[in-house]
C-alpha cells in the first residue's frame, strides 16, 4: 500500500516526534492521509472467532465492541464475574444497531493464575470449533513489587507467562482455523527498555512499577516475533502493536499526572483499539508476521541503539526462559500441547 509523498512525509514527521504519533494527533492525521485507512482494507469479519483478553475496560471493552459490531463472535477472558457482565451487556447494547452483531460470551480466569488459564483455555476450546483471532490486551503497572502464586513478579506473570501458556493451549486451534492470528498489545513505553532477562527477576528493593511494565513490554514484543520464527508455515500471523496514549481507566489510575498533563491529547479507547481491529481483520496477506505495529503500519522496534540487543541468541534464551516458568518444555511449546487440554 503506497502513501502519497505528502502523506508519507506526514507519517514519519510524526513517528520521529513521539508526542505527534502516541497522541490523538497522530491518529486524527493518519486516519486522513494514510492508504491504510481508507475503504476496502478489511476483510469481513461476520463467521470469525475472536478471543480477547482484558475487555471489561478501556482498550479492550472498545476492541471487543467494533469487533462483536463487526460481526465476530467474541468470547473474552475476565477476571471478576461482575465486570465480565457488566461489559457483555455494554457490549451488546452498543452493537443492538449493528447490521450483524455476533455473539458475545466470557469465561473467567485470572491472568496471574496459571492453573486459571488452563482450566479457562480448556473450557474455551472445549466449546469452539474454531480460534480466528487470540489478542493478549489484559495489562496493568503495578506500583509495587508483587509475586504471583508461583513466585513470579507478577507484571511478567500475568502479562508475558500467562499469554505465553494461552498462546500455547490455544496453537492448535488456531493452526486449524488458518489463515488466523495473534495480536499481542504491548506498548510504546517498550522503546525506553533493552531486552533484560535479569531485569524480569528484579530485585523488590529497587522495583519500580514503569520500569518493569516497559521490560515486559519489550519483552511480549519480542516474544511475538519468536512466536512468528517458530510458527512459519502454519498460517498463523503474529503480531505485537502499539495504541499510543490512550484514556482510560488504568492509565488514569496508573500514571494520574501524566493523564492529567497530556489531558485532551490523550486518544479515546476507540482509536486506540484501531489498528488490533483493523488486524484482526486486514488480509493476511499483506501483514506478514512478527511485526511490531502502530496505526495500522509497521513500525521499528527501536528508537535507541542503547535499547538492541547486543546478543542475537537473547530472543531464544528469553523464550526458553517464560516456557518454563510457563511450565512448557521450551522445545515443543510453539507445537502445542501433546494431549487433550484439562
Ligand atoms: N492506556 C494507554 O495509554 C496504553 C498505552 C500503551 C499500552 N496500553 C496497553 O493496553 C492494554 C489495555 O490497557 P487499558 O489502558 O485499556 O487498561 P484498563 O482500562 O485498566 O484495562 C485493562 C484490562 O486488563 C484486565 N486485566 C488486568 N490484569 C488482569 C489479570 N491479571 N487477569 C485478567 N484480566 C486482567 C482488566 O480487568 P479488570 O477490569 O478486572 O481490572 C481490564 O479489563 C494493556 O495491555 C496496556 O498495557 C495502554
Amino acid at each position: 500500500m503506497t502513501a502519497t509523498p505528502l502523506a508519507g512525509a506526514a507519517d514519519a514527521v510524526l513517528e520521529a516526534s513521539v508526542a505527534g504519533s502516541f497522541t490523538r494527533i497522530g491518529y486524527a492525521v493518519r486516519s486522513r492521509l494514510l492508504p491504510e485507512f481508507g475503504p476496502g482494507t478489511r476483510q469481513p469479519l461476520a463467521g470469525r472467532t475472536v478471543l480477547i483478553t482484558g475487555a471489561t475496560s478501556g482498550i479492550g471493552l472498545a476492541a471487543a465492541t467494533r469487533l462483536a459490531a463487526g460481526g465476530a463472535s467474541v468470547h473474552f477472558l475476565a477476571r471478576g464475574r461482575d465486570r465480565a457482565e457488566r461489559a457483555r451487556a455494554q457490549i451488546a447494547a452498543a452493537t443492538r444497531s449493528a447490521a450483524r452483531p455476533g455473539t458475545i460470551s466470557y469465561g473467567l480466569a485470572d491472568l496471574d493464575d496459571l492453573a486459571e488459564v488452563r482450566a479457562f483455555a480448556a473450557e474455551f476450546a472445549a466449546g469452539a470449533d474454531r480460534l480466528d483471532v487470540l489478542i493478549h490486551n489484559a495489562g496493568a503497572i503495578h506500583p509495587d513489587h508483587r509475586r504471583s502464586a508461583r513466585g513470579d513478579e507478577l507484571t511478567v506473570a500475568g502479562q508475558l507467562i500467562a499469554p505465553f501458556l494461552l498462546t500455547h493451549l490455544l496453537i492448535g486451534l488456531l493452526g486449524r482455523s488458518a489463515p488466523s492470528r495473534v495480536i499481542t498489545v504491548s506498548s510504546g513505553g517498550m522503546y525506553t527498555q533493552p531486552l533484560d532477562l535479569a531485569g524480569l527477576d528484579p530485585d523488590p528493593a529497587s522495583y519500580r512499577g514503569v520500569t518493569m511494565y516497559a521490560r515486559v513490554k519489550r519483552a511480549q514484543v519480542t516474544l511475538s516475533a519468536e512466536w512468528a520464527r517458530r510458527t512459519a508455515g502454519r498460517g498463523i500471523g503474529f503480531h505485537a502493536m502499539h495504541p499510543g496514549w490512550v484514556r482510560t481507566p488504568g492509565i488514569t489510575a496508573a500514571l494520574p499526572a501524566f493523564s492529567r498533563l497530556a489531558g485532551p491529547l490523550l486518544r479515546t479507547p476507540d482509536q486506540g483499539a484501531d489498528t488490533i481491529v483493523w488486524l484482526a481483520g486486514a488480509d493476511p496477506a499483506g501483514l506478514g508476521s512478527g511485526q511490531f505495529w502502530h496505526d495500522r503500519r509497521p513500525r521499528p522496534v527501536y528508537r535507541t541503539p542503547g535499547a538492541r540487543p547486543g546478543d542475537p541468541g537473547a530472543p531464544a534464551r528469553l523464550w526458553d526462559w517464560v516456557a518454563e516458568r510457563a511450565g512448557l518444555d521450551p522445545a515443543t511449546a510453539a507445537d502445542g500441547p501433546a494431549g487433550p487440554l484439562s
